[in-house]
Protein backbone atom coordinates (compact mmCIF):
# COMPACT_ATOMS: atom_id res chain seq x y z
CA UNK A 1 0.00 0.00 0.00
CA UNK A 2 2.55 2.55 0.83
CA UNK A 3 3.90 1.30 -1.98
CA UNK A 4 1.21 2.23 -4.17
CA UNK A 5 0.77 5.51 -2.71
CA UNK A 6 5.23 5.90 -3.23
CA UNK A 7 4.13 5.35 -6.67
CA UNK A 8 1.24 7.73 -6.85
CA UNK A 9 3.51 10.89 -4.97
CA UNK A 10 5.98 9.75 -7.79
CA UNK A 11 3.68 10.22 -10.64
CA UNK A 12 2.00 13.38 -9.23
CA UNK A 13 5.65 14.59 -8.48
CA UNK A 14 6.60 14.09 -12.68
CA UNK A 15 3.44 15.39 -13.67
CA UNK A 16 3.72 18.29 -12.04
CA UNK A 17 7.59 19.08 -13.04
CA UNK A 18 6.77 17.70 -16.43
CA UNK A 19 3.67 20.91 -16.46
CA UNK A 20 6.36 23.37 -15.05
CA UNK A 21 8.78 22.52 -17.29
CA UNK A 22 6.17 22.51 -20.01
CA UNK A 23 5.15 25.92 -19.34
CA UNK A 24 8.43 27.07 -18.15
CA UNK A 25 9.01 25.93 -22.16
CA UNK A 26 5.96 27.51 -23.40
CA UNK A 27 7.36 30.87 -22.02
CA UNK A 28 10.72 30.57 -22.98
CA UNK A 29 9.85 31.47 -26.75
CA UNK A 30 7.63 34.32 -25.84
CA UNK A 31 10.92 36.19 -23.96
CA UNK A 32 13.28 34.84 -26.29
CA UNK A 33 10.89 36.88 -28.85
CA UNK A 34 10.99 39.92 -26.38
CA UNK A 35 14.37 40.00 -25.94
CA UNK A 36 15.37 39.48 -29.85
CA UNK A 37 12.47 42.16 -30.29
CA UNK A 38 13.79 44.43 -27.74
CA UNK A 39 17.43 43.73 -29.60
CA UNK A 40 16.15 44.78 -32.91
CA UNK A 41 14.16 48.14 -31.14
CA UNK A 42 17.34 49.11 -29.73
CA UNK A 43 19.34 48.43 -33.11
CA UNK A 44 16.64 50.51 -34.70
CA UNK A 45 16.60 53.29 -32.40
CA UNK A 46 20.23 53.64 -32.34
CA UNK A 47 20.09 54.06 -35.44
CA UNK A 48 17.30 56.42 -35.32
CA UNK A 49 19.46 58.65 -32.66
CA UNK A 50 22.58 58.51 -34.52
CA UNK A 51 20.04 59.59 -37.49
CA UNK A 52 17.79 61.88 -35.83
CA UNK A 53 20.79 63.05 -33.72
CA UNK A 54 22.95 66.39 -33.73
CA UNK A 55 23.71 66.00 -36.84
CA UNK A 56 20.62 65.16 -38.65
CA UNK A 57 19.18 68.43 -37.20
CA UNK A 58 22.56 70.14 -38.01
CA UNK A 59 21.69 69.03 -41.94
CA UNK A 60 18.41 69.85 -41.30
CA UNK A 61 18.95 73.68 -40.37
CA UNK A 62 21.35 73.99 -42.57
CA UNK A 63 18.49 73.82 -45.09
CA UNK A 64 20.13 69.95 -46.32
CA UNK A 65 17.77 68.08 -48.85
CA UNK A 66 16.40 65.59 -47.72
CA UNK A 67 13.59 62.74 -49.15
CA UNK A 68 10.21 62.88 -48.83
CA UNK A 69 7.06 61.04 -51.21
CA UNK A 70 6.05 64.79 -51.74
CA UNK A 71 6.00 66.00 -55.49
CA UNK A 72 6.01 69.85 -54.38
CA UNK A 73 8.65 72.33 -55.21
CA UNK A 74 11.26 72.05 -52.65
CA UNK A 75 9.36 68.72 -50.84
CA UNK A 76 12.73 67.79 -49.34
CA UNK A 77 13.48 70.98 -47.82
CA UNK A 78 12.20 70.81 -44.09
CA UNK A 79 14.11 74.14 -43.07
CA UNK A 80 14.62 76.74 -45.59
CA UNK A 81 17.66 79.34 -45.08
CA UNK A 82 17.42 81.71 -47.19
CA UNK A 83 13.52 82.01 -45.28
CA UNK A 84 15.71 83.16 -42.43
CA UNK A 85 16.55 86.63 -44.48
CA UNK A 86 12.96 86.85 -44.82
CA UNK A 87 11.68 86.33 -41.71
CA UNK A 88 13.98 89.51 -40.54
CA UNK A 89 12.99 91.82 -43.50
CA UNK A 90 9.06 91.13 -42.28
CA UNK A 91 9.63 90.95 -38.53
CA UNK A 92 12.65 93.24 -37.95
CA UNK A 93 12.41 96.02 -40.19
CA UNK A 94 9.10 96.16 -42.45
CA UNK A 95 6.76 95.24 -39.64
CA UNK A 96 8.18 97.96 -36.96
CA UNK A 97 8.73 100.27 -39.91
CA UNK A 98 5.12 100.41 -41.01
CA UNK A 99 3.24 100.82 -37.57
CA UNK A 100 5.87 103.62 -37.38
CA UNK A 101 4.20 105.14 -40.66
CA UNK A 102 0.51 104.45 -39.41
CA UNK A 103 1.25 105.98 -36.23
CA UNK A 104 2.96 108.65 -38.02
CA UNK A 105 0.45 109.31 -40.74
CA UNK A 106 -2.01 109.24 -37.79
CA UNK A 107 -0.06 112.23 -35.82
CA UNK A 108 0.19 114.62 -38.70
CA UNK A 109 -3.25 114.50 -39.40
CA UNK A 110 -4.04 114.92 -35.85
CA UNK A 111 -1.57 118.25 -35.86
CA UNK A 112 -2.81 119.37 -39.64
CA UNK A 113 -6.57 119.38 -37.76
CA UNK A 114 -5.31 121.65 -35.02
CA UNK A 115 -2.62 123.61 -36.49
CA UNK A 116 -4.10 124.33 -40.47
CA UNK A 117 -7.36 123.27 -39.52
CA UNK A 118 -9.99 121.86 -41.81
CA UNK A 119 -10.53 124.34 -45.10
CA UNK A 120 -14.06 125.85 -44.61
CA UNK A 121 -15.79 127.58 -47.41
CA UNK A 122 -15.20 131.22 -48.45
CA UNK A 123 -18.87 132.11 -49.27
CA UNK A 124 -22.34 130.84 -48.04
CA UNK A 125 -24.12 127.80 -49.63
CA UNK A 126 -26.65 129.16 -51.70
CA UNK A 127 -28.60 126.00 -51.39
CA UNK A 128 -28.58 125.03 -55.34
CA UNK A 129 -27.37 121.39 -55.93
CA UNK A 130 -25.16 120.25 -58.30
CA UNK A 131 -25.11 116.39 -59.43
CA UNK A 132 -21.39 114.96 -58.75
CA UNK A 133 -21.89 111.21 -57.99
CA UNK A 134 -24.26 108.72 -59.63
CA UNK A 135 -25.57 105.90 -57.58
CA UNK A 136 -23.74 103.78 -59.01
CA UNK A 137 -20.59 105.86 -58.42
CA UNK A 138 -20.78 106.01 -55.16
CA UNK A 139 -22.02 102.09 -54.50
CA UNK A 140 -18.65 101.54 -56.20
CA UNK A 141 -16.67 103.71 -53.88
CA UNK A 142 -18.47 102.62 -50.39
CA UNK A 143 -18.29 98.75 -51.58
CA UNK A 144 -14.53 100.17 -52.03
CA UNK A 145 -14.11 101.46 -48.66
CA UNK A 146 -15.54 99.03 -46.87
CA UNK A 147 -13.38 96.04 -48.14
CA UNK A 148 -10.26 98.20 -48.45
CA UNK A 149 -10.83 99.40 -44.81
CA UNK A 150 -11.57 95.77 -43.35
CA UNK A 151 -9.03 94.14 -44.74
CA UNK A 152 -6.46 96.55 -43.50
CA UNK A 153 -7.77 95.69 -40.26
CA UNK A 154 -7.53 92.00 -40.43
CA UNK A 155 -4.40 92.07 -42.19
CA UNK A 156 -2.71 94.82 -39.36
CA UNK A 157 -4.15 92.33 -36.89
CA UNK A 158 -2.41 89.52 -38.71
CA UNK A 159 0.99 91.41 -38.41
CA UNK A 160 0.48 93.12 -35.29
CA UNK A 161 -2.21 91.06 -33.13
CA UNK A 162 0.14 88.79 -31.42
CA UNK A 163 1.87 92.27 -29.93
CA UNK A 164 -1.10 94.67 -29.28
CA UNK A 165 -4.17 91.82 -28.80
CA UNK A 166 -2.92 88.66 -28.27
CA UNK A 167 -1.43 88.98 -24.32
CA UNK A 168 -4.53 91.18 -23.17
CA UNK A 169 -7.49 88.69 -24.30
CA UNK A 170 -7.78 84.77 -23.41
CA UNK A 171 -5.99 82.60 -25.44
CA UNK A 172 -9.14 80.62 -27.11
CA UNK A 173 -10.78 84.05 -28.08
CA UNK A 174 -7.61 84.88 -29.58
CA UNK A 175 -6.90 81.57 -31.31
CA UNK A 176 -10.81 81.84 -32.59
CA UNK A 177 -10.00 85.67 -33.74
CA UNK A 178 -7.15 85.06 -35.28
CA UNK A 179 -8.39 82.35 -37.77
CA UNK A 180 -11.44 84.68 -38.15
CA UNK A 181 -9.26 87.96 -39.46
CA UNK A 182 -7.46 85.14 -41.64
CA UNK A 183 -10.38 83.53 -42.86
CA UNK A 184 -11.84 87.02 -43.56
CA UNK A 185 -8.74 88.31 -45.37
CA UNK A 186 -8.64 84.85 -47.56
CA UNK A 187 -11.67 84.88 -48.77
CA UNK A 188 -13.08 88.80 -48.91
CA UNK A 189 -9.55 89.89 -50.86
CA UNK A 190 -10.38 88.87 -54.26
CA UNK A 191 -13.76 91.03 -53.74
CA UNK A 192 -11.17 94.04 -53.09
CA UNK A 193 -9.25 93.19 -56.54
CA UNK A 194 -13.05 93.40 -58.33
CA UNK A 195 -14.08 96.73 -56.93
CA UNK A 196 -10.17 98.22 -57.52
CA UNK A 197 -10.76 96.84 -61.12
CA UNK A 198 -14.38 98.21 -62.01
CA UNK A 199 -12.81 101.49 -60.27
CA UNK A 200 -10.36 101.74 -62.87
CA UNK A 201 -12.62 101.24 -65.46
CA UNK A 202 -14.99 103.56 -64.61
CA UNK A 203 -12.78 106.34 -62.80
CA UNK A 204 -9.03 106.37 -65.21
CA UNK A 205 -10.23 108.99 -67.48
CA UNK A 206 -11.65 111.88 -65.40
CA UNK A 207 -7.65 111.04 -63.23
CA UNK A 208 -5.78 111.96 -65.99
CA UNK A 209 -3.23 114.85 -65.09
CA UNK A 210 -3.19 118.17 -66.59
CA UNK A 211 -1.09 121.54 -66.72
CA UNK A 212 -4.38 122.57 -64.30
CA UNK A 213 -2.80 119.99 -61.48
CA UNK A 214 0.57 121.41 -61.63
CA UNK A 215 -0.43 125.12 -60.44
CA UNK A 216 -2.70 122.74 -58.15
CA UNK A 217 0.37 121.09 -56.62
CA UNK A 218 2.29 124.29 -56.57
CA UNK A 219 -0.75 126.05 -54.46
CA UNK A 220 -0.68 123.01 -52.23
CA UNK A 221 -4.32 122.51 -53.08
CA UNK A 222 -5.23 126.08 -51.34
CA UNK A 223 -5.06 124.29 -48.01
CA UNK A 224 -1.69 125.32 -46.09
CA UNK A 225 0.31 128.11 -45.97
CA UNK A 226 -0.02 131.35 -47.52
CA UNK A 227 -2.23 129.52 -50.12
CA UNK A 228 -4.56 128.50 -47.65
CA UNK A 229 -8.29 129.12 -49.06
CA UNK A 230 -6.86 130.19 -52.54
CA UNK A 231 -9.34 127.81 -54.23
CA UNK A 232 -6.62 126.59 -57.47
CA UNK A 233 -8.70 125.56 -60.28
CA UNK A 234 -9.30 121.81 -60.89
CA UNK A 235 -11.76 119.89 -62.93
CA UNK A 236 -13.70 117.35 -61.76
CA UNK A 237 -10.63 115.65 -59.91
CA UNK A 238 -7.94 117.60 -58.39
CA UNK A 239 -4.39 116.96 -58.71
CA UNK A 240 -4.61 115.40 -55.23
CA UNK A 241 -7.29 113.52 -55.67
CA UNK A 242 -5.71 112.27 -58.84
CA UNK A 243 -2.39 111.57 -57.08
CA UNK A 244 -4.89 109.33 -54.68
CA UNK A 245 -6.25 107.36 -57.60
CA UNK A 246 -3.30 106.47 -58.72
CA UNK A 247 -1.63 105.62 -56.16
CA UNK A 248 -4.63 103.26 -55.48
CA UNK A 249 -3.99 101.64 -58.88
CA UNK A 250 -0.07 101.43 -58.71
CA UNK A 251 -0.20 99.39 -54.86
CA UNK A 252 -3.91 98.13 -55.71
CA UNK A 253 -2.33 96.43 -58.57
CA UNK A 254 0.74 94.60 -56.17
CA UNK A 255 -1.70 94.26 -53.61
CA UNK A 256 -3.79 92.05 -55.75
CA UNK A 257 -1.33 90.25 -57.99
CA UNK A 258 0.75 89.45 -54.81
CA UNK A 259 -2.17 88.61 -52.72
CA UNK A 260 -3.39 85.74 -55.13
CA UNK A 261 0.18 84.29 -55.75
CA UNK A 262 -0.70 84.13 -51.86
CA UNK A 263 -4.05 82.87 -51.49
CA UNK A 264 -3.76 80.50 -54.49
CA UNK A 265 -0.74 78.28 -53.52
CA UNK A 266 -1.55 75.97 -56.42
CA UNK A 267 0.98 76.81 -58.92
CA UNK A 268 4.23 75.22 -58.07
CA UNK A 269 5.02 78.68 -55.97
CA UNK A 270 8.17 77.73 -54.45
CA UNK A 271 9.41 79.31 -50.70
CA UNK A 272 10.76 82.34 -52.18
CA UNK A 273 7.59 83.60 -54.60
CA UNK A 274 5.76 83.27 -51.36
CA UNK A 275 8.31 84.99 -49.43
CA UNK A 276 8.56 87.70 -52.17
CA UNK A 277 5.08 88.05 -52.63
CA UNK A 278 4.59 88.42 -48.60
CA UNK A 279 6.62 91.41 -48.64
CA UNK A 280 5.37 93.20 -51.92
CA UNK A 281 1.69 92.65 -50.48
CA UNK A 282 2.56 93.90 -46.99
CA UNK A 283 4.56 97.29 -48.32
CA UNK A 284 2.25 98.17 -50.95
CA UNK A 285 -0.55 97.59 -48.42
CA UNK A 286 1.02 99.68 -45.38
CA UNK A 287 1.76 102.48 -48.01
CA UNK A 288 -1.76 102.39 -49.17
CA UNK A 289 -3.19 102.79 -45.73
CA UNK A 290 -0.87 105.37 -44.75
CA UNK A 291 -2.02 107.37 -48.14
CA UNK A 292 -5.81 106.52 -47.23
CA UNK A 293 -5.43 107.86 -43.49
CA UNK A 294 -4.75 111.65 -45.55
CA UNK A 295 -7.71 110.15 -47.79
CA UNK A 296 -10.05 109.93 -44.59
CA UNK A 297 -9.12 112.89 -42.84
CA UNK A 298 -9.79 115.11 -46.10
CA UNK A 299 -12.77 113.37 -46.77
CA UNK A 300 -14.36 113.28 -42.90
CA UNK A 301 -13.33 116.71 -41.85
CA UNK A 302 -10.05 118.59 -43.60
CA UNK A 303 -12.36 119.94 -46.85
CA UNK A 304 -16.32 121.55 -45.44
CA UNK A 305 -18.97 119.47 -47.30
CA UNK A 306 -17.05 117.43 -49.06
CA UNK A 307 -18.80 114.13 -47.46
CA UNK A 308 -22.07 115.72 -48.61
CA UNK A 309 -21.07 114.75 -52.29
CA UNK A 310 -20.68 110.91 -51.68
CA UNK A 311 -23.46 110.30 -49.59
CA UNK A 312 -26.38 112.33 -51.37
CA UNK A 313 -24.85 112.60 -54.20
CA UNK A 314 -25.05 116.19 -54.85
CA UNK A 315 -22.69 119.14 -53.49
CA UNK A 316 -23.66 122.50 -53.43
CA UNK A 317 -23.04 125.27 -55.75
CA UNK A 318 -20.44 127.11 -53.84
CA UNK A 319 -18.09 123.98 -53.16
CA UNK A 320 -18.53 122.88 -57.13
CA UNK A 321 -17.25 126.92 -57.67
CA UNK A 322 -14.56 126.99 -54.82
CA UNK A 323 -13.47 123.39 -55.41
CA UNK A 324 -14.09 122.25 -59.06
CA UNK A 325 -14.60 125.42 -61.38
CA UNK A 326 -13.40 124.42 -64.35
CA UNK A 327 -15.81 121.27 -63.66
CA UNK A 328 -18.82 123.64 -62.53
CA UNK A 329 -18.68 125.33 -65.60
CA UNK A 330 -19.18 122.66 -67.61
CA UNK A 331 -22.05 121.09 -65.86
CA UNK A 332 -23.88 123.97 -64.28
CA UNK A 333 -26.03 124.63 -67.31
CA UNK A 334 -27.07 120.53 -67.60
CA UNK A 335 -30.70 120.50 -67.20
CA UNK A 336 -30.31 118.38 -63.88
CA UNK A 337 -28.37 120.77 -61.78
CA UNK A 338 -30.82 123.74 -62.61
CA UNK A 339 -32.43 124.72 -59.18
CA UNK A 340 -35.94 122.16 -58.75
CA UNK A 341 -38.09 125.28 -58.11
CA UNK A 342 -37.12 126.77 -61.74
CA UNK A 343 -37.36 123.59 -63.12
CA UNK A 344 -40.64 122.79 -61.63
CA UNK A 345 -42.08 126.10 -62.74
CA UNK A 346 -40.69 125.36 -66.10
CA UNK A 347 -42.58 122.42 -66.05
CA UNK A 348 -45.76 124.36 -64.63
CA UNK A 349 -45.67 126.89 -67.57
CA UNK A 350 -45.65 124.34 -69.61
CA UNK A 351 -48.57 122.56 -68.31
C1 LIG B 1 -14.27 106.54 -44.11
C2 LIG B 1 -13.61 106.43 -45.24
C3 LIG B 1 -13.74 107.31 -46.44
C4 LIG B 1 -14.32 108.53 -46.60
C5 LIG B 1 -15.02 109.36 -45.57
C6 LIG B 1 -14.16 108.92 -47.98
C7 LIG B 1 -14.64 110.06 -48.54
C8 LIG B 1 -14.56 110.42 -49.87
C9 LIG B 1 -15.16 111.55 -50.47
C10 LIG B 1 -15.96 112.61 -49.73
C11 LIG B 1 -14.86 111.55 -51.77
C12 LIG B 1 -15.34 112.55 -52.83
C13 LIG B 1 -14.39 113.69 -53.07
C14 LIG B 1 -14.93 114.59 -54.14
O1 LIG B 1 -16.14 114.64 -54.34
O2 LIG B 1 -14.13 115.26 -54.80
C15 LIG B 1 -14.08 110.38 -52.04
C16 LIG B 1 -13.57 110.01 -53.25
C17 LIG B 1 -12.80 108.92 -53.47
N1 LIG B 1 -12.48 107.95 -52.55
FE1 LIG B 1 -12.97 107.94 -50.59
N2 LIG B 1 -13.48 107.93 -48.62
C18 LIG B 1 -13.20 106.94 -47.72
C19 LIG B 1 -12.49 105.78 -47.94
C20 LIG B 1 -11.95 105.45 -49.15
C21 LIG B 1 -11.18 104.28 -49.39
C22 LIG B 1 -10.81 103.26 -48.32
C23 LIG B 1 -10.85 104.29 -50.71
C24 LIG B 1 -10.05 103.30 -51.49
C25 LIG B 1 -9.59 102.18 -51.09
C26 LIG B 1 -11.39 105.49 -51.29
C27 LIG B 1 -11.22 105.85 -52.59
C28 LIG B 1 -11.72 107.00 -53.16
C29 LIG B 1 -11.49 107.40 -54.53
C30 LIG B 1 -10.68 106.62 -55.57
C31 LIG B 1 -12.18 108.59 -54.72
C32 LIG B 1 -12.30 109.40 -56.00
C33 LIG B 1 -11.26 110.46 -56.03
C34 LIG B 1 -11.33 111.16 -57.37
O3 LIG B 1 -10.69 110.68 -58.29
O4 LIG B 1 -12.03 112.17 -57.49
N3 LIG B 1 -12.06 106.15 -50.32
N4 LIG B 1 -13.92 109.71 -50.84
Amino acid sequence: MTKRIQHWFILLVSVLMLSFTLSAFASEPADDKTRSERLGESSVQGELAGFAGADYWRAVRDGQEGYTTSKSPEHGVLISVPGQAWFILKEKWMSPLGALAIFGSIGLVVLAYFTIGPLRLSKAKTGRKIKRWSLVDRTLHWSMAFTFLSLAATGLALVYGKHFIKPIIPRDIWAMFIYGAKQYHNYVGPLFAILLFTVMIKWWRKSLFTKVDINWFMKMGGMVGKHKGSHPSADFSNGGEKALFWLLIFCGVFITLSGFVLDFPLFDQTRRDMELSNLVHMLASLVLICGFVFHIYVGLVGIEASLEGMVTGEVDETWAKEHHDIWYEKVKDLPENQPKNETSSKSDDKS
